[in-house]
């Protein structure tokens, strides 16, 4: 065993989880994208001091806060972020919202590759924008992009943004460098803003390395904001900080302004606490969580091979969410539409376990379910035994 006990099962239920407590019950919630994991040992403390002194008023972002995303990213990866590049928000969702806003006018374009995370949707839609969908290519179990599909729909006039998944969720791609370089080229070529979230960012396996969209040759990176915060890899998601880093002054002056406007630049103490905490102190427990994940999406693949090989499980390249085709159990006759919700009941329903429908990505995912494997193993494998006796007796 490591330094840190991820093996330990703690009781969730009754702590007003959305994950434990939405269904309640007897259901093993692999679906909503947080861990059963205890925060690190550092965050925890930090945590527990800011609550000793007692007094919870205003935060002022020091050069504490600051230093700690920028020492955090120059150090992991490689990526020089100025300080005066940084928006501090509540979250990547606010961030990425706010970057729409910024760079959009209502009625145009904003590019999105489903199947992809749901909360993107309702984001281009609340900025009044238009979703252009450049749907990843599912080949040999795999997903790519579809850079020509990618380039006819960055040329049209009213494309004017890009909300990229850096890592994928759900697809489990980390995008390689050649794969961003050829996206932000289209996007230059066509004057398409790249907004790439990078919550998955810190949660990478052996042989796929992040690349911070920003990292890439300046030209490219200018004409980008990348959304970035600890709180999915620290598990800390109920505590909600993030921060936009755009390197070119103009665009960051315009979604400073929208920040502004959607009452978005206040963050809360805990989450500062917890942020410089996570990237400061964190680095061992993370090193080690991404070991652990690895063995969880190794027992998952070791599982499917043996007792459900007709259903391919996609190599996990980052984040914690496997995406599993089940097409194999549409029963004969049976409508495919539909299948993915219907399944994700009848697995909730009738088998006490509760996963994500691919169609809730898109309906580029009918025919998948998303599965949150950031649990102690022994809940994974409860989960597994699940899946097979629904997946095999259809
Ligand atoms: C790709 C992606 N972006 C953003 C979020 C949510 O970010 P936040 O809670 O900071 O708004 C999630 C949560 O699952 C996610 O998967």
């Amino acid at each position: 065993m490591g330094k840190y006990d991820f093996d330990e099962i703690i009781d969730r239920r009754g702590t007003a989880s959305v994950k434990w407590d939405l269904y309640g019950g007897d259901v093993l919630p692999m679906w909503v994208a947080d861990m059963d994991f205890k925060a690190a040992p550092a965050i925890l403390q930090a945590l527990q001091k800011r609550l000793d002194h007692g007094v919870f008023g205003y935060p002022l972002l020091g050069r504490r806060f600051y230093k700690a995303i920028t020492d955090w990213f120059k150090e992991r990866h490689g990526w020089t972020i100025r300080k005066e590049d940084l928006i501090p928000t509540t979250g990547v969702i606010a961030a990425y919202s706010a970057c729409i806003k910024a760079v959009t006018k209502p009625g145009e374009k904003v590019i999105i590759m489903p199947p992809v995370y749901n909360c993107f949707f309702p984001a281009v839609r609340n900025n009044r924008c238009v979703e252009s969908r450049n749907a990843l290519v599912y080949k040999d179990g795999r997903y790519s992009i579809d850079f020509d599909d990618l380039e006819r729909r960055a040329a049209e006039p009213d494309a004017t943004a890009l909300l990229l998944c850096n890592p994928h969720n759900p697809a489990g791609r980390v995008w390689t460098r050649e794969e961003l370089l050829r996206i932000g080229e289209i996007c230059l070529r066509h004057d398409v803003f790249v907004i790439s979230d990078e919550i998955h960012c810190e949660l990478t396996y052996p042989g796929h390395d992040y690349t911070p969209f920003g990292s890439l040759p300046e030209e490219i990176a200018l004409n980008s904001a990348s959304c970035i915060s600890p709180t999915k890899a620290f598990n800390i998601a109920g505590i909600q900080i993030a921060a936009i880093a755009a390197p070119d002054a103009q665009r960051k002056a315009a979604i400073d302004r929208a920040i502004n406007e959607n009452e978005c630049c206040d963050v809360n103490v805990f989450g500062v606490a917890a942020l410089e905490a996570a990237y400061r102190e964190g680095g061992d427990w993370l090193d080690e969580l991404r070991v652990y994940l690895k063995g969880n999406a190794d027992c998952v693949c070791g599982f499917f091979k043996e007792k459900l090989p007709g259903f391919p499980v996609l190599p996990l390249e980052g984040t914690y969410l496997m995406w599993i085709d089940c097409r194999k159990a549409i029963r004969p006759g049976e409508p495919s539409e539909g299948f993915s919700e219907r399944l994700a009941t009848e697995l909730r329903e009738g088998h006490g376990l509760a996963v994500c429908p691919g169609t809730l990505y898109g309906q580029e995912g009918e025919g998948f379910i998303r599965l949150n494997i950031a649990c102690p193993r022994a809940l994974v494998e409860q989960g597994l035994e699940k899946l097979r006796l629904c997946l095999a007796n259809r």
